[in-house]
């Protein structure tokens, strides 16, 4: 039997004298950049640093790549996934209406699961020993990444440097400046944290941990403020098949060009702020502000045209499902078979949702104003005030309230005590 005391505290971290070559996620950054040299010194290992392109907007891979190789890597390898990212994640997580808490689709929670998969891949395939990655103790990242490396790649360990070394922003700067590492956008005041891709923007840190703080100006990268949007609104339409959206505005075109044009006119109305408050996996409660235009678009012309060909049955049930799939994303579990297997009947369910949804965005605001589909369970003759005819027969319906109400009616009696 090993001695506790001497057993890591998981399966999966890594004993720094086992660790010789390091796959570091790195995003070019302050943290990763620090990182890229503090493994080099620490542990005395090689670091091949792996960028991955989710479709984070203003990003320069070939000025990420030249820094890498700078501080020392002996490789960088730069993966554009926006396909694989918006086919196997972002689409999924349409179909499945994924959203936590009050309004969060899950931009990062899908990224995350997605960057870590990668770099299980090019770890193996570089002969590295260790992944690392520039997570926080306190976030839900490390906990998405950590178990994805320990899930797919038990051979691999892990180490996290931001989550052991005890510096803080101050000592990062001055190690950055004792090892020629450039930080960009000066040093005096502490930037927003901001994790971005195709499906959007959160910002966290400086005055959103005042809670009472209304959201200042400078915070918004993506989405235009509602009060400078234009004066006139613009009515979009996607369309649908089988869940997936194909088209904008009658064009079709691929999905993470699709993804893209949704943002831009999300983002020129002002639509998809979020201001969230959140329950983070550890425990912690934080707040959030996101830009999430094409989600703002996209989610609620899905949901809309599930809804028109989904029964009341199938409507009901399917949102219990959804709420379950985004925990089970948000909380790092994205390879536990109960993913997969919501995603069999969310994919079921999905079949019939082909369609066309319009949305009208103003200020704001994005509401659903038109939808049509070949499979909706309408039909505007049974709908309509006028009399349908022998389709729907009004003379029945008292029949079925009689029997509709049997129970409620039996136990209101019983409770009221009334006789007879
Ligand atoms: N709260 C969101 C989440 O947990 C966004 C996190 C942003 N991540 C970051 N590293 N800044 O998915």
């Amino acid at each position: 039997m090993s001695d506790p005391a001497t057993q890591p505290v998981a399966s999966y971290l890594a004993d720094p004298a086992d660790v010789h070559r390091v796959l570091l996620l790195y995003s070019g950054g302050l943290d990763t950049s620090v990182m890229l040299k503090w493994i080099q010194d620490e542990y005395d290992a090689e670091v091949v640093a792996l960028t991955v392109n989710l479709g984070q907007p203003g990003e320069d891979y070939d000025v990420i790549r030249g820094k890498a190789l700078q501080l020392g890597a002996i490789d960088c390898r730069i993966v554009d996934a926006r396909e694989e990212f918006a086919r196997e994640y972002v689409l999924r997580a349409i179909k499945a209406n994924a959203v936590y808490g009050l309004g969060y689709p899950l931009f990062t929670a899908l990224g995350r699961p997605l960057i870590a998969k990668l770099a299980v891949e090019h770890a193996r395939a570089s002969g590295c020993d260790t992944i690392a990655h520039g997570c926080t103790g306190k976030g839900n990242d490390q906990v998405r990444i950590d178990a994805t490396v320990a899930t797919l790649a038990p051979e691999l360990k892990v180490v996290a440097p931001v989550r052991e070394w005890r510096m803080g922003r101050e000592e990062e700067v001055a190690y950055a400046r004792d090892h020629g590492i450039p930080v960009k956008g000066g040093t005096e005041l502490a930037p927003y944290s901001i994790d971005d891709n195709l499906w959007g923007r959160s910002s966290e840190g400086r005055w959103i941990e005042q809670l009472d703080h209304p959201p200042e100006d400078d915070v918004f990268g993506l989405v235009t403020r509602p009060e400078d949007a234009p004066d006139v609104a613009e009515i979009v339409t996607v369309e649908f098949e089988r869940g997936a959206p194909v088209a904008l505005n009658g064009e079709r075109i691929g999905l993470v060009e699709l993804l893209r044009q949704a943002a831009e006119h999300g983002a020129r109305h002002g639509v998809g702020i979020v201001d969230h408050i959140e329950d983070r996996i550890v425990g912690l409660k934080v707040r959030d502000i996101y830009e999430v235009p094409a989600a703002a678009i996209l989610l609620p012309a899905h949901q809309e045209l599930e809804r028109l060909v989904g029964t009341i049955h199938q409507n009901q049930f399917k949102p219990l499902l959804d709420q379950r799939w985004a925990y089970l994303v948000y909380a790092g579990l994205w390879w536990e078979p109960l993913r997969s297997d919501l995603d069999a009947y969310i994919e079921a369910a999905n079949e019939q949702v082909t369609g066309t949804v319009g949305i009208k965005l103003y200020k704001g605001s994005a509401r659903v104003v038109t939808r049509t589909s070949p499979n909706a369970v309408y039909d505007a003759q049974l709908a309509t005030f006028a009399e349908s005819g022998g389709l729907f027969s009004q003379a029945a319906s008292p029949g079925f309230i009689e029997l509709w109400s049997l129970q409620s009616r039996m136990a209101w009696r019983m409770r009221s005590g009334a006789t007879g």
